[in-house]
């Protein structure tokens, strides 16, 4: 069995927040902020819009483009990393939709969450145990921001994006994938739990939190992902027997357009193949890749049977590739 990508979906909250906005909150201008990251606005979710909500809206409409009954669908991944309860927000989403059919569940690799996603549901579905499945990337930072800190408050924005992956007796489009962790570096980028003790009983110590806002070492990202990904997406286009001129796009995590820029002139792939919406909606984290998918495609810029590369990095660290044909 092979594997098909048919649909695809996108959401995001209502309200948009203008650089210029952010500097009555830190002290930040526009100018530094698009000057360094490219990014000029992003959408941040109010008190009605939930992950879940987002996130169905986006598998709605992947499941149109597609002409798939949520009913008919086997399996629901959602790649996030702001889960609005624990256990996981993949069954909410579920029952939203209607997929009384489909088992769910949380992926949790920060920006790598959705190419992990896909690779993941590629293997349920060239297995033959599944025929549908979703893969959604969602994620609401915006809540786990330290809106005091302007080294990260200005990256991140939120959204969802999803799409359809179909099992097939036809040709495979998922033509390689690499995916990758390094725990080595985990403290660059962390929205880590801190725990305080309790003495339960005498003699019985407990830990109880909260978890604490996003920190990050900016430089060594930076250096991280220009590094890493470059390579991850040479190894598969090698593995696919494609080169680099056989490319028609790139998507990358939308984290900061000069890590965009960086990357594609390593692989020698021209800026007019890469896809950016990091201008309109910041780091969206595992969404940034489905969105900017979806926007493409609606669009008419990726046309049926593109060569796609795409490439999530993050918090871990991870980092992971894949190339399809939309
Ligand atoms: N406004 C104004 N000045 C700022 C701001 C801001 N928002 N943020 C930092 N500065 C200041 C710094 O304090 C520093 O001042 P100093 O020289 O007086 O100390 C100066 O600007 C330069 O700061 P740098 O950190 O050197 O800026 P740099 O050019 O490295 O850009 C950035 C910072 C944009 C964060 C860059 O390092 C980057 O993009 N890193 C990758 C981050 C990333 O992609 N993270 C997401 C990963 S995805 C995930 O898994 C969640």
């Amino acid at each position: 069995m092979g594997v098909t990508f048919t649909g695809c979906g996108a959401a995001a909250p209502k309200t948009v927040v203008l650089n210029d906005a952010l500097a009555q909150v830190v002290d930040t201008s526009d100018e530094w902020i698009s000057s360094r990251t490219g990014i000029r606005q992003r959408h941040i979710s109010n008190d009605r819009e939930s992950l879940a909500g987002l996130a169905t809206q986006s598998a709605l409409q992947a499941l149109e483009m597609a002409g798939v009954a949520a009913a008919d669908v086997d399996l629901i991944l959602l790649a996030t990393s702001s889960s609005e309860d624990l256990f996981g927000t993949a069954c909410q989403i579920q029952a939203q939709l209607g997929a009384t059919n489909a088992v769910a569940f949380d992926v949790t690799a920060a920006c790598s969450g959705f190419v992990f996603g896909v690779v993941t549901a590629a293997q349920y579905l060239r297995t033959g145990a599944y025929q549908n499945a979703l893969v959604i990337g969602a994620d609401l930072l915006s809540r786990w921001v330290d809106w005091n800190d302007r080294n990260t408050c200005v990256l991140f924005g939120d959204g969802a994006g999803a799409v359809l992956m179909q099992a097939t007796a036809g040709e495979d489009r998922l033509l390689g994938f690499e995916i990758r962790s390094d725990g080595s570096q985990n403290c660059c980028l962390n929205l880590a739990f801190k725990s305080e003790l309790r003495e339960l009983v005498p003699g019985v110590t407990l830990t109880q939190g909260k978890y604490q806002y996003i920190t990050m070492n900016g430089k060594e990202v930076y250096r991280f992902a220009i590094n890493r990904v470059p390579d991850a997406i040479d190894k598969v286009i090698h593995k696919a027997n494609l080169t680099s001129a056989d490319i028609d796009w790139l998507i990358l995590h939308q984290a900061n357009q000069r890590i965009m820029d960086a990357v594609a002139q390593r692989l020698q792939i021209s800026a007019e193949k890469v896809i950016s919406n990091v201008a309109q909606y910041g780091n969206t984290s595992a969404a940034s890749i489905p969105i900017a998918l979806n926007e493409a495609v609606r669009s008419g810029k990726v046309q049926a049977g593109d060569t796609i590369a795409t490439s999530g990095f993050g918090a871990g660290l991870s980092w992971g590739a894949a190339i399809f044909n939309w």
